[in-house]
């Protein structure tokens, strides 16, 4: 299975010459690396991006819809065609917007069928003692994929992300890491069988950085999605080179 890396600016930086200048460097510095690169920013700084080879570009979101009268909304479609090939759906910044596991099924079919892979965002806001968590992961994955045919999950990617280590000051512990990829796995056999459920690439994301990326490569990840360290290009680099 290929190593994946995707880097999800968010809202930054702030000017197009900053992120033309982020992405030549993280160009510079991966050059060598086997993973696959994937840089998601905000789409108004694609131009950035999608002039290297070394890179796939990602967008952050797409609209349920195909076309027509929705102001502010971009389609899985219209991106394909300024050679979009991966997107987030349903990071949970966006969730904390009101988007619903509904919606994020419906992007999730609108951007397969459109043939962009989708890094489908899940994970839980609290872990308990009792393991009330591993039920919320479970419904969140269930409603997520609802309608999601079984021919499209090949390009499907699930970004693990519990949502209190994102943007924090550490990361998830590794044997939780691990123990949540094997869970993950297992809810989408129950969905889309043994088979299919083991062509998904189940990465992990919360606070992954240069000092943490090496252990959490070993817990069963097939990569990384990242946040604030993806800014950095050296720190971006040294994680890509965890992915063996
Ligand atoms: P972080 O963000 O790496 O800054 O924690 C991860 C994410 O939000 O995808």
């Amino acid at each position: 299975m290929r190593k994946i890396i995707i880097a999800n600016w968010k809202q930054n930086p702030g000017k197009f010459i900053q992120a033309k200048k982020i992405a030549g460097d993280i160009k510079k510095l991966t050059q060598k690396l086997t993973a696959d690169v994937v840089i998601c920013p905000p789409a108004p700084f694609f131009p950035a991006v999608s002039d290297s080879k070394r890179f796939f570009l990602g967008a952050q979101d797409v609209s349920t819809q195909k076309e027509g009268a929705h102001t502010g909304e971009v389609s899985a479609f219209q991106l394909r065609s300024v050679g979009v090939s991966f997107a987030i759906i349903g990071h949970s910044e966006r969730r904390a917007l009101g988007e619903t596991s509904e919606i994020v099924a419906q992007k999730t079919v609108a951007a397969l069928k459109a043939k962009i892979a989708t890094v489908l965002c899940i994970g839980e806001k609290e872990r308990h003692n009792d393991g009330t968590h591993w039920g919320v992961i479970s419904r969140e994955l269930h409603a997520s994929l609802a309608g999601v045919p079984r021919a499209f999950v090949k390009d499907l990617i699930v970004a693990y992300e519990p949502l209190w280590a994102i943007g924090a000051k550490s990361a998830m512990k590794t044997e939780d890491i691990a123990e949540s990829v094997i869970f993950i796995k297992k809810v989408l056999a129950e969905i889309y069988g043994t088979k299919a459920a083991h062509s998904v690439r189940i990465l992990y994301g919360g606070s992954v950085d240069a000092s943490n990326a090496v252990e959490i490569a070993g817990a069963g990840v097939a990569g990384f999605l990242v946040g604030r360290a993806s800014l950095s290009p050296k720190a971006f680099a040294k994680i890509a080179e965890s992915l063996k």
